[in-house]
């Protein structure tokens, strides 16, 4: 009886809950509403501007002072002259917990002494963990946890990225980035989640999850994530950063906008623009995309800042203004709310002016000022503008640095294995070759305590390279072949001599750490060197392991026929190097599978959901990868059986069940990620080829077999039109699992 009444009470209080936040926020919103009517012109400016927080620390002779301190006169300056309402970033070198923890009071501090006492919205660039902070734990980046196609562990390390964040007292992040990673060529191809919209949605919405939560407003463990960067940025023609793309609009809502919609829908509060331009149009003056599209259509009530300098640069690089006036004018009437100025003043001046000339209507600031404050009172900065430093036990713990070796043996890919090569017993004579064994920046990449990653070998010089790890395992076993770069060969012939003592060489190739056009490149090939060292190692006779850790597919085709095993780690992490040697030894079985389509040549960079005309039974050149996307081994075997639908017709309001069964015919335990692919047979738009609906991972004992289940919507069968409406038209469909297929109707 009690029991009962428990449940009812507890049914009735839930059933309370959507109403009780809806009163919360009605209140919140009327409390903004005083707020930006008490404020000045000056004030409202002051909120929509962002500076970098190099620009308030201590200087000695121009250089940055180290440990890195903030200046009251320069703090005071932003603070209660210029009334800046956000700061970003960290200049140079990570910082220490304590640092930011003190950086961060020192600011609030004296935003509070101000007379709305508003305090500052800290934003930073938490991309694979906090990585800015000097102790914070480095997880994978986005790329690999594509690849591991788990989106519990998506969650779980975004919610730990978030606790490590909030422990600096940073309510901020610069992440998820969500930009489709269908060009290989962009150089930062790896800071998303791959070329699929469906994927990228998923893993969006678990990482929202992870960081946000789900209540009205966030606690002391969450950050306010960031979407980026809206929209369609991944797509340069040239594939180099910050160039060009060409999408037609039908194209943008068919597969770059998915995943900033279901992550709006999930609730994200801030969206940062794409820098570059789509079809001649600097996106940060595209009204609309920011406010019709985003807005308006898409009812986001968040914040909309700009990329790094992107108001300036619309007179600096694109030549759509002729000064910093007119740009400013042009982006914040299309919707931008908060400038990333960062380096000065002249966003805050120069909109003060525009705003009195009546270039900008005060409706529009009053909007921008109110989608700001809305994000200041969902952090909760208005009750807990700092955090209380022993609120973060786990911080840095072993509990976090558990999480990122597994999520670093979750993602790597076991590509091509021949007659089971790999795992190796650690009697067998090794040599190690190739500039990404002794590197902590290839297993890392960029924004890794610093923005270009490039201080890692020194800054993780206490975790174990690839090289370290395997030393750790083969002890005596194991020789080295050192001096081999990224853009050098090494001494070959020391390699064959060497290679005369060894079972086997392992060779590790791939790409040293950048982002942003600092990764620019004119062929995606692997540098020449290290297909020479490849064929150096191949012409031994020794069998050859590649081990490749690199941020986006470099071309091997030449080199592919030559080695007996490839290990993809894209970039693990600190703990890359544990998770590849207990991958390469068998204590891991591996089960990550490809996040994006492998290219073969560098002039055939398609995605998995190309078109019909461009197969290879239509066009010989035609889509032929070297591995296509969801492409992964196992060290155990997998065969899948029976698959059933639970009906050969859809209707309109229906669900149709799907499932297959999977066994694990081989002799240990794994993981498998189950995909399911829809493909329309007849469309008024060309279809794809088939396109991702569902995917689960799952793991089976030998001998386990084990039944999976997937329903599908009519929603999921759809697609955008020629009217730009989303369509699911009646007609046949083909569903697939595992080399398994069916065909059913949609009517
Ligand atoms: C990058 C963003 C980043 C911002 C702040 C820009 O250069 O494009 O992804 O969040 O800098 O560091």
């Amino acid at each position: 009886m009690l029991k009962m009444i428990l449940t009812r009470t507890r049914m009735a209080l839930l059933c309370l809950l959507p109403a009780v936040a809806a009163a919360q926020e009605a209140q919140t919103e009327k409390r903004i509403a005083e707020l930006v009517n008490r404020m000045t012109l000056e004030e409202k400016a002051g909120q929509m501007t962002q500076i970098t927080v190099e620009g308030i620390l201590k200087r000695t002779k121009g250089e940055i002072t180290e440990p890195y301190e903030v200046d009251p006169e320069k703090l005071k300056e932003a603070i209660s002259r210029y009334k800046v309402g956000s700061i970003l970033n960290v200049g140079g070198n990570a910082q220490s917990l304590r640092s930011w923890q003190k950086r961060i009071t020192d600011i609030q501090q004296v935003a509070l002494k101000e007379r709305l006492a508003i305090p500052v919205l800290y934003g930073i660039d938490a991309i694979h963990g906090n990585n800015y902070c000097a102790e914070s734990v480095l997880y994978p980046q986005q790329i690999s946890m594509a690849a591991s196609f788990n989106n519990d562990l998506v969650k779980k390390i975004a919610e730990a990225t978030a606790y490590e964040t909030r422990a600096c007292f940073i309510p901020w992040t610069f992440s998820p980035v969500l930009d489709l990673g269908r060009n290989p060529s962009w150089p930062r191809l790896w800071e998303g989640y791959g070329e699929d919209p469906y994927l990228a949605a998923r893993l969006g919405i678990a990482t929202i999850a992870g960081y946000e939560g789900n209540g009205p407003s966030l606690n002391k463990y969450q950050v306010a994530s960031c979407l980026k960067h809206f929209v369609g940025y991944s797509a340069p023609l040239s594939g180099h950063d910050r160039t060009p793309a060409w999408i037609p609009d039908r194209e943008l809502r068919e597969y770059y906008l998915p995943p900033f919609k279901a992550a709006i829908a999930q609730g994200a509060k801030t969206i940062m623009i794409n820098s570059a331009e789509i079809n001649g149009i600097p996106v940060h003056i595209n009204k609309k995309i920011l406010t019709d599209l985003l807005k308006n259509e898409l009812q986001f009530k968040g914040l909309l800042v700009s990329d790094w300098q992107d108001i300036k640069y619309l007179f600096q690089r694109h030549h759509v203004a002729s000064d910093h006036s007119e740009a400013i004018a042009m982006a914040i009437n299309a919707g931008i709310d908060m400038s990333m100025v960062p380096d000065d003043f002249s966003f805050t001046t120069a909109l003060i002016a525009l705003v009195k000339k009546g270039k900008i209507p005060m409706a529009r600031i009053n909007d921008a000022v109110t989608r700001i404050l809305r994000v200041k009172f969902y952090a909760g900065l208005f009750t807990n503008p700092v955090g209380n430093p022993d609120d973060y036990p786990l911080f840095a713990g072993p509990e976090h640095e558990q999480l990122s070796y597994t999520a670093a043996t979750e993602s790597i890919t076991l590509l091509k294995n021949d007659q089971d090569i790999l795992p190796l017993s650690t009697g067998k004579k090794i040599l190690v070759a190739g500039p990404a064994a002794s590197s902590m920046r290839a297993l890392n990449g960029g924004w890794s305590r610093n923005w270009q990653g490039d201080n890692s070998d020194e800054t993780e010089k206490d975790r174990n390279t690839i090289l370290e790890a395997l030393q750790e395992r083969f002890g005596n076993n194991l020789q080295y072949l050192e001096g081999c770069g990224f853009e050098s060969t090494g001494d070959l012939s020391a390699l064959a001599e060497k290679a005369k003592e060894a079972d086997l060489i392992l060779l590790c190739l791939g790409e040293n750490s950048y982002t942003e056009n600092f990764g620019n490149i004119h062929d995606l090939t692997l540098p020449a060197p290290q297909l020479e060292l490849a064929s150096a190692a191949a012409r031994t006779g020794k069998p050859v392991i590649l081990v490749l850790a690199e941020g986006r597919p470099r071309v091997i085709s030449s080199i592919e026929p030559l080695v007996s095993a490839v290990l993809l780690a894209y970039l693990p992490g600190n703990e890359g190097g544990n998770a590849i040697a207990d991958i390469i030894t068998g204590s891991i079985n591996p089960s990550g599978k490809l996040p994006y389509t492998y290219p073969r040549h560098p002039n055939s960079l398609l995605p998995y959901y190309h078109k019909y005309t461009e197969g290879a039974d239509v066009d010989p050149h035609g889509f032929s990868p070297q591995w296509e996307f969801g492409h992964g081994l196992s060290y155990t075997r997998f065969s899948y059986s029976n698959l059933q639908l639970s009906s050969k017709t859809l209707t309109a309001n229906g669900r149709l069940r799907v499932s297959v069964d999977i066994s694990n015919t081989g002799q240990r335990t794994g993981k498998e990620t189950v995909l399911l692919y829809t493909s329309d047979l007849v469309a008024s738009i060309t279809p794809e080829v088939k396109r991702l609906r569902g995917y689960q991972k799952i793991a089976l004992q030998p001998g386990e077999r084990q039944t999976v289940t997937f329903e599908i919507s009519p929603e999921q069968l759809s697609f955008i039109d020629a009217t730009l409406r989303s369509v699911t038209e009646p007609g046949a469909f083909r569903v697939s699992i595992g080399g398994l297929q069916d065909e059913f109707h949609y009517q």
